[in-house]
């Protein structure tokens, strides 16, 4: 059965941040925080741009908007870690893409491996070197290699359509 569908042209400077927003907002992703320190200070942001991209090495890559606080932080020190966010912890995933300043205060229990900050009971935390930055357009796709890794069990925070999502699975 075909669907309803609309076409709109791209390739085409009048076409708006808007539809391109909505048309990549119908594939869902998880929701991840990733955390950088320089000189004692920690930074945060919320992501959902992160996706593997090598085995060996093990490369993830995470495209940070440049001029954004964290992005340039992880930058220029080389290193971040990515906190996997589970389905409960949609307040930091809000925490760490809002105005809420500083992210951390009053934050308890956050953890740190390497000097870098851990979001505490998200489902996974990755520490990670910057392999590379490639420049591309308003963002910067960063590609970290992964040198230590921790993984808990649950279901992830989940982003469609503009909205927090989770998907309880069955339990076996
Ligand atoms: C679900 C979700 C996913 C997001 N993904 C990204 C992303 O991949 N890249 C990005 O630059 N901003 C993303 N944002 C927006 C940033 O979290 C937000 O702009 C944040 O304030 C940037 O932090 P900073 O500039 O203070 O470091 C996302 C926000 C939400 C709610």
């Amino acid at each position: 059965m075909s669907r309803p569908a609309v076409a709109v042209d791209y390739d085409h400077d009048g076409i708006c941040q808007a539809e391109f927003r909505k048309a990549m907002s119908n594939f869902p992703t998880g929701v991840a925080v990733l955390t950088a320190a320089e000189n004692g200070t920690r930074y945060g942001m919320t992501v959902n741009s992160l996706t593997s991209v090598s085995l060996t090495p093990s490369l993830l890559l995470v495209c940070p908007k440049k001029g954004s606080s964290t992005g340039e932080a992880l930058k220029r020190t080389g290193r971040f870690a990515v906190n996997i966010l589970s389905a409960d912890q949609e307040d930091l995933c809000k925490r760490f893409a809002g105005e809420h300043a500083p992210r951390f205060e009053g934050l308890e229990e956050v953890e740190e491996r390497d000097a870098l900050p851990l979001l505490p009971n998200s489902l996974v935390h990755l520490i990670c070197e910057v392999h590379a930055v490639h420049p591309a357009g308003d963002h910067d796709i960063v590609v970290g290699r992964v040198t230590q890794g921790q993984v808990a069990a649950g279901d992830p925070l989940l982003f469609h359509q503009g909205s927090l999502t989770h998907h309880r699975r069955e339990s076996a």
